[in-house]
């Protein structure tokens, strides 16, 4: 992975061209993909602990797997402590990882800093929940998106091509006329400008792959809807990857083509973002889904999981539940669901919808066939 291997600088309209093959479908080209990405932070040990052999750590991640395509957004979608960030920042290089891979392009990447870490930040940029942090705020917006051209080397020559790419950066992400908002400083904007400069500040790294972590949870509600469709603009005209990291799988429905559901350190659940929301198959998602406000949702079926839902608390990562980690809350857990770490299991109604549940094993439907209630 090289510098070289970027567009020039200074370079306007999409570096690659939109409408590739497979856009659209599952088919993409992929950009960067995790491979049982695990994260366990260790945990500080006490002086009684010294004396044991015991090693304790946070079970932040567990064997997760993401593959981010050429013009699609992937939502990663769970409660809050289930390890979101986590994967972005490992995805980032900003962590090193516990055990897996990540392959930009098919090629494993470790980074561990210098050079080697900017240009993989070249390629891979993330943009996070609190714009006005992510901002220094002594210094104006022309100083920010300067020095993310000239780090990643799309600043051009001459203070010409310079000042074109500033203005290129910001008519992107919809701040216009550009000189209204070059010389002004963080605190002088609105919440959803910043976020459109943090935005425009990854975008002078030309990447490939956006990792957003809640990149509309701190703005007003007003403007949420203005920031998701400014992502998926540029999403399809520069035909980026896209990892939106959100709470509210209302709004993955409506922004991201696939939707993955991560509990407490693992994923649960995933396919394209419409059977995922509509169809849910394992009890965290449908559980996550009647705790968001969803007006076409009000008129559901009563089902006999209703009356447990939204009980219980998220578990400590540290020990984490044996079995499937969802159990001692999920009101539709067998004795097996204690001890056995559930596998991907496909579900029958759409072509790569798959959930980590127990319930979906033939052995279970088959034992359900003849009317017994769970
Ligand atoms: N640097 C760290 N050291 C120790 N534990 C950490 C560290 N970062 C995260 N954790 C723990 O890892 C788990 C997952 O945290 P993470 O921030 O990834 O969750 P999240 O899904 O992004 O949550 P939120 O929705 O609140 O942002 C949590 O239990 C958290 O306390
Ligand atoms: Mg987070």
């Amino acid at each position: 992975m090289t510098q070289d291997a970027k567009a020039p600088s200074n370079r306007p309209g999409p570096s690659v061209p939109s409408g590739g093959p497979g856009i659209g479908n599952g088919t993409a080209e992929v950009v960067l993909e995790a491979i049982g990405l695990t994260k366990h932070f260790p945990v500080r040990r006490g002086l009684r602990q010294l004396f044991s052999k015991e090693r304790t750590a946070v079970h932040a991640v567990d064997d997760v797997h993401i593959t981010l395509r050429r013009g699609r957004v992937v939502a990663l979608v769970g409660e809050s402590g289930s390890g979101k960030s986590t994967v972005a920042r490992l995805l980032a290089q900003l962590y090193p990882r516990t055990a897996g891979d990540i392959q930009l392009h098919g090629k494993t990447i470790t980074v561990k800093g210098g050079s080697a870490f900017r240009a993989y930040a070249a390629r891979v940029q993330m943009i996070f929940q609190d714009p006005f942090a992510s901002l220094n705020p002594v210094h104006t917006i022309r100083y920010h998106l300067t020095r993310a051209l000239k780090i990643h080397h799309n600043a051009g020559k001459t203070d010409e091509d310079l000042e074109n790419a500033l203005r290129e950066l910001l008519t992107r992400v919809s701040l216009t006329p550009p000189e209204r908002y070059l010389d002004k400083f963080p605190h002088e904007l609105s919440g959803g400008q910043r976020q459109r400069v943090a935005i425009a500040r990854a975008l002078g790294a030309d990447p490939e792959a956006l990792l957003a972590d809640e990149p509309v949870s701190m703005l007003d509600v007003s403007i949420r809807l203005g920031v998701l469709n400014l992502l998926r603009d540029l999403k399809e005209r520069l035909n980026l990857a896209i990892l939106y990291i959100t709470h509210d799988i209302a709004s993955a429905r409506y922004f991201a083509d696939d939707t993955l559901v991560m509990y407490a350190g693992r994923m649960v659940e995933g396919g394209d973002s419409e059977t995922v929301t509509q169809t849910p198959a394992h009890p965290y998602t449908r559980l996550l889904i009647d705790s968001a406000p969803d007006p076409d949702r009000l008129a559901a079926d009563a089902d006999p999981l209703e009356e447990d839902r939204g009980n219980g608390e998220p578990p400590s990562l540290i020990r984490p539940p044996s079995g499937c980690r969802f159990h001692p809350r999920c009101p539709m857990a067998m004795p097996r669901c204690e001890t056995d770490l559930p596998i991907r299991l496909e579900i029958g109604d759409k072509p790569g919808h798959w959930a980590a549940c127990w319930l979906y094993d033939e052995a279970t439907v088959a034992a359900q066939q003849p009317g017994v209630a769970a």
